[in-house]
């Protein structure tokens, strides 16, 4: 079979546009009522994505007030989407800064069993800084010490998992065997930052571990995601940047000694879609003048680990000096690059920073006519830039139905992607291997 393209379903908000929320195409239900997820899930199946995404932060915004940025906790949420979905892959985002290693396991190894075989980790270490507010105060760790932290955390939680041989669960009730021996063992884990006995307690998931889905995008995150990541969202303002990450995060894998198949990068893709070029355009518009630069300008504070924007006007062109070095930021690092580079080649002013930022927070936005999209990503799929698209739909669900009956028949007709599901499992869609069951020494 030829190579087929793989797409998720980032679900943010009521659409990954800042104003979204507010559009009249925007979902009437309420970010807390299931439903909502439930419906975008299913259509997301319908369509035979390969997966839906939920992300996470770790504290309310400060501007609460004006922007919804709260919305339910992504493990609870999918297990509810598990039970009213049966092939769709279901990944959630959990901290390795702020969550015990155990906690995780435990919920996850549950959740691939809930899921018969679906589920997916998002592994962050929260830029966010003032989630350490919420967890101890010790203040917020800097960008080494969470990737280091993160790098024994992998550690743990990968041998937690694989603490269960694939067969160790006999059950035999005629025996009153319920477990093999020496299938069941501790990891002992004690290392500068865990202290970890194990076994875990839930037997090994369907798919041995959870699929791992990165997205740090710095040199460390890139390293990190080289080690660990089977999939790899990343955001990218132009095909030219998304190319050079593509070719660099495979040869990273392949000095790893992994298959460069075995990491599938999946750029963010924010289309606005209309029946027209025109039409696609105009709803860009709307969009755009819904939108607050007051909103942006704290959201672009956070980026950069709370630096203080006030002071810059919003119609004077920008340049790189008005920015903290990315270098330095302790918070999103890559996402501060992107931005200080989008500010050196096209020198925007605040307003229009902020107008593209606004769009799906630096990640490629496009507006055009379902031709156009699916050129787009044919283009970027053929052109050694994409696996497939981490799909965030500036307003949903309208958007999510416009791409399914619009674009997917496309990408079809080009036999680039599936009429129905061949697998059961997340690693089967996404084409991964299953992680052998080694159990510690
Ligand atoms: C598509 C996408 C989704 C992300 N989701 C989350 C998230 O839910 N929670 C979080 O704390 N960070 C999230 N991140 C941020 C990354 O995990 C990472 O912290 C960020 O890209 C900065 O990494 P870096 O410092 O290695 O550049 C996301 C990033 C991308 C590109």
């Amino acid at each position: 079979m030829t190579r087929q393209l793989h797409l998720n379903l980032f679900i943010h908000g009521r659409g990954h546009h800042e104003a979204a929320w507010r559009h009249p195409a925007a979902s009437p239900l309420a970010l807390t009522d299931i439903d909502y997820y439930t419906d975008l899930a299913r259509k997301a199946e319908a369509a035979c994505f390969d997966s839906v995404f939920l992300a996470d932060t770790l504290a309310a915004g400060d501007d609460i007030a004006s922007a919804p940025r709260t919305w339910l906790e992504p493990i609870t949420t999918l297990a509810a989407l598990a039970g009213v979905t049966s092939r769709i892959g279901l990944i959630a985002t959990c901290s390795t800064t702020y969550t015990e290693p155990f906690n995780l396991a435990r919920q996850f190894a549950s959740l691939d069993h809930i899921t018969r075989g679906r589920v997916g980790w998002n592994i962050v270490t929260t830029w966010l800084a003032t989630a350490s507010g919420n967890f101890g105060g010790q203040g917020p760790l800097g960008h080494a010490e969470r990737y280091e932290r993160a790098e024994e955390y992998m550690r743990v939680v990968k041998g937690l998992w694989d603490s269960w041989a694939d067969d160790a669960v006999v059950d035999d009730r005629a025996a009153g065997r319920y477990a093999a021996a020496g299938a069941v063992r501790p990891i002992n884990h004690a290392g500068p930052r865990y202290q970890v006995t194990g076994p875990l307690n839930v037997p090994r998931g369907p798919q041995g571990r959870p699929v791992f889905v990165q997205a740090g995008s710095s040199e460390t995150g890139r390293q990190f995601a080289a080690r660990h990541a089977e999939a790899v969202f990343t955001a990218q303002m132009e095909k030219a940047t998304a190319k050079d990450f593509y070719a660099d995060l495979k040869r990273l894998a392949a000095a790893q000694g992994r298959s460069p198949s075995q990491i599938l990068i999946l750029p963010g893709l924010s289309p606005v879609i209309g029946s027209t070029e025109a039409e696609a355009h105009r709803i860009s518009r709307e969009l755009n003048d819904l939108s607050d630069p007051e909103v942006g300008r704290k959201r672009l504070s956070g980026r950069f680990g709370g630096h203080d924007f006030s002071h810059l006007p919003l119609d004077r062109p920008l340049s790189p000096e008005d920015f903290p070095d990315p270098a330095l930021v302790e918070a999103a690092r890559s996402r501060t690059e992107v931005i200080v580079g989008l500010v050196r080649r096209e020198k925007p002013t605040l307003r229009q920073l902020l107008g593209y930022m606004a769009g799906a927070r630096g990640h490629f936005v496009t507006a055009g006519a379902p031709e156009q999209i699916a050129d787009l990503i044919e283009d970027w799929f053929h052109d050694g830039a994409a696996d497939g698209f981490n799909l965030m739909p500036p307003v949903l669900p309208a958007m999510l139905e416009i791409f399914a009956a619009e674009v997917v028949p496309l990408l079809r007709r080009r036999g680039l992607f599936r009429s129905e599901y061949t697998g059961m499992m997340l690693r089967e869609h996404y084409g991964l291997s299953r992680p052998d069951a080694a159990l510690p020494q």
